[in-house]
């Protein structure tokens, strides 16, 4: 039986809701689909129930456990838009339950913003909160993984998150996203919404290069007057090893063991 996070109980009912985290940058590429991918895993291989919803129309999470995303016939987009329940498209794969996306989810914002649908969609932005609704008191954790851009799923994504981790290479265009993504989710803070930047965690690091090593001294310098918002000490090396795994759609924590080291240090759990 999965181990119970204490910070998920309630305890005064003892219902167990999950911890829905979003893993979000408004840059490309920084490993968001590997953090996503091996934190589930690591969540899993310490006893914890976990899902994963993916909230990019790249379908990644799909590849990434070995499912071929042409062959989904119902995705998260069937759900958003009414006409599937969470149930109906659940898959499961290295003990992960995944609620897939592919191309279909480009369709989202033209369906749920347009005039024409906006008594159908009266909250076109909740539609993601909504559907979890569905599933929370099943997990632990739900790991939400977004796309690049501030589009309507991510927005999705942010609003109905609990907290935020935004990973990062320790290059300079990708430390100026981090900037970008916390301006955007101040905004959904300001929209009323009480989702917790988590932190901050640094991926692909080649710490034996000088413009990683001064990149990432630099980062934790720029944030260590923010208290609010933490670089987490685990960092996330570049190594094949990562980029193979999701080739072959076959997520191995033992191959990632940085990522198991990262969700003990995030959830502070063992
Ligand atoms: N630690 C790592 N070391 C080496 N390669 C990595 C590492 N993490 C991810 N990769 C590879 O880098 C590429 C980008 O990673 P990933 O897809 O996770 O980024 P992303 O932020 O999800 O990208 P996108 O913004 O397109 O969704 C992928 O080919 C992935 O296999
Ligand atoms: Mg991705």
């Amino acid at each position: 039986m999965a181990k119970r996070s204490k910070t998920n109980n309630n305890s005064a009912n003892n219902v167990k809701t999950a911890r829905i985290i979003s893993v979000a940058s408004q840059k490309g590429g920084v490993g968001k689909t590997a953090t996503v991918t091996n934190m589930a895993v690591g969540l899993v291989s310490l006893g914890y129930k976990t899902a994963i919803i993916d909230m990019d129309a790249q379908g990644h999470i799909a590849f990434s456990f070995g499912i071929k995303k042409s062959n989904l016939k119902k995705t998260i987009y069937d759900v958003l838009i009414g006409e599937a329940s969470m149930s109906d498209i659940k898959q499961h794969a290295f003990g992960v339950d995944l609620y897939l996306s592919n191309n279909s989810l480009s369709d989202l914002s033209p369906k749920v913003m347009t005039h024409l649908n906006a008594k159908l969609f009266p909250a076109p932005k909740y539609l993601l909160k909504k559907a979890i609704g569905q599933i929370k008191m099943q997990y632990d954790y739900i790991l939400i993984d977004t796309s690049p851009s501030n589009d309507i799923p991510t927005m999705n994504s942010l609003l109905a998150s609990t907290d935020i981790i935004i990973p990062v290479l320790p290059e300079g265009l990708s430390i100026d996203g981090i900037y970008d993504t916390i301006v955007l989710i101040k905004e959904i803070q300001d929209q009323g919404s009480k989702v917790n930047i988590l932190g901050i965690l640094p991926t692909m690091v080649q710490d034996h290069t000088n413009l990683h090593h001064v990149m990432l001294q630099d980062l934790r310098k720029q944030f260590a007057e923010t208290p609010d918002i933490k670089v987490f000490d685990t960092v996330i090396k570049r190594a094949i090893r990562h980029g193979l795994a999701q080739t072959h759609g076959e997520p191995d924590i033992k191959k990632a063991p940085e990522y198991l080291s990262f969700v003990k240090e995030v959830f502070a759990i063992a």
